[in-house]
C-alpha cells in the first residue's frame, strides 16, 4: 500500500539526509536510520546499505541496530497505523479484550484492516491510568474501545486526504 504522506523512496534524498548527520554527529547509525525512517516511513534495504557506506561499517552492523529498535521497520506503514497498548497495565483493564475485538472489527471489514494494519502491539504508552491506551496515526487515546478507535481512524484519514 502506498502512503501519500511519505514520499516514495528515492536514494538522492536520503543521501541527502544522513551526509550531515555522518557529518557532524559521533556514532550516526541510529540517527541515519531514524531520519529515513521520519522521511520516508521505513528504511528499506537500499538504506542499509547507504548508511553502512556511509558510516563506514558493515551492513551487518547497521542491521544489528535496526533490528534493537523495534519502532525501526523495513515495509512501508499502512496509511493509517493503530496500535494497541500490550503492556500489563492495560491488559488489566481490557487491552486483550480491545485487542480481539478490534482483530475481529478488521476481520470484518478489508478496508479497514488494509487502511490500519490492524494492529502493531506497543508496550506501554506512559497513559496507564486511562487504559486500554492506544495510538492512532500517531495519535494518542485513552479508553479505547472499537468505536472510538474507527472514528479516530476516520478522523485521521480525512486529515491525511485533506478533507
Ligand atoms: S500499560 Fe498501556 S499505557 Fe502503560
Amino acid at each position: 500500500m502506498s502512503h501519500a504522506r511519505y514520499p516514495e523512496w528515492h536514494a538522492e534524498s536520503a543521501e541527502a539526509l544522513i551526509a550531515p548527520i555522518v557529518a557532524n554527529e559521533p556514532g550516526p547509525v541510529l540517527l541515519c536510520l531514524q531520519a529515513v525512517q521520519a522521511h520516508f516511513g521505513y528504511v528499506p534495504g537500499d538504506a542499509v546499505a547507504m548508511i553502512a557506506e556511509a558510516c563506514n561499517v558493515t551492513r551487518a552492523d547497521v542491521h544489528g541496530v535496526f533490528t534493537f529498535y523495534g519502532d525501526l521497520r523495513d515495509t512501508a506503514p499502512p496509511a493509517v497505523p493503530v496500535r494497541l497498548c500490550a503492556a500489563e497495565a492495560c491488559q488489566a483493564v481490557g487491552g486483550r479484550e480491545l485487542k480481539a475485538e478490534w482483530a475481529k472489527a478488521c476481520g470484518d471489514d478489508a478496508d479497514l484492516a488494509a487502511l490500519t494494519g490492524v494492529d502493531e502491539p506497543i508496550f506501554c504508552l506512559g497513559n496507564c491510568a486511562l487504559g486500554p491506551a492506544a495510538l492512532v496515526d500517531g495519535e494518542l487515546m485513552g479508553c479505547a474501545d472499537v468505536a472510538r478507535l474507527k472514528a479516530a481512524v476516520t478522523q485521521a484519514q480525512s486529515v491525511g486526504e485533506g478533507a
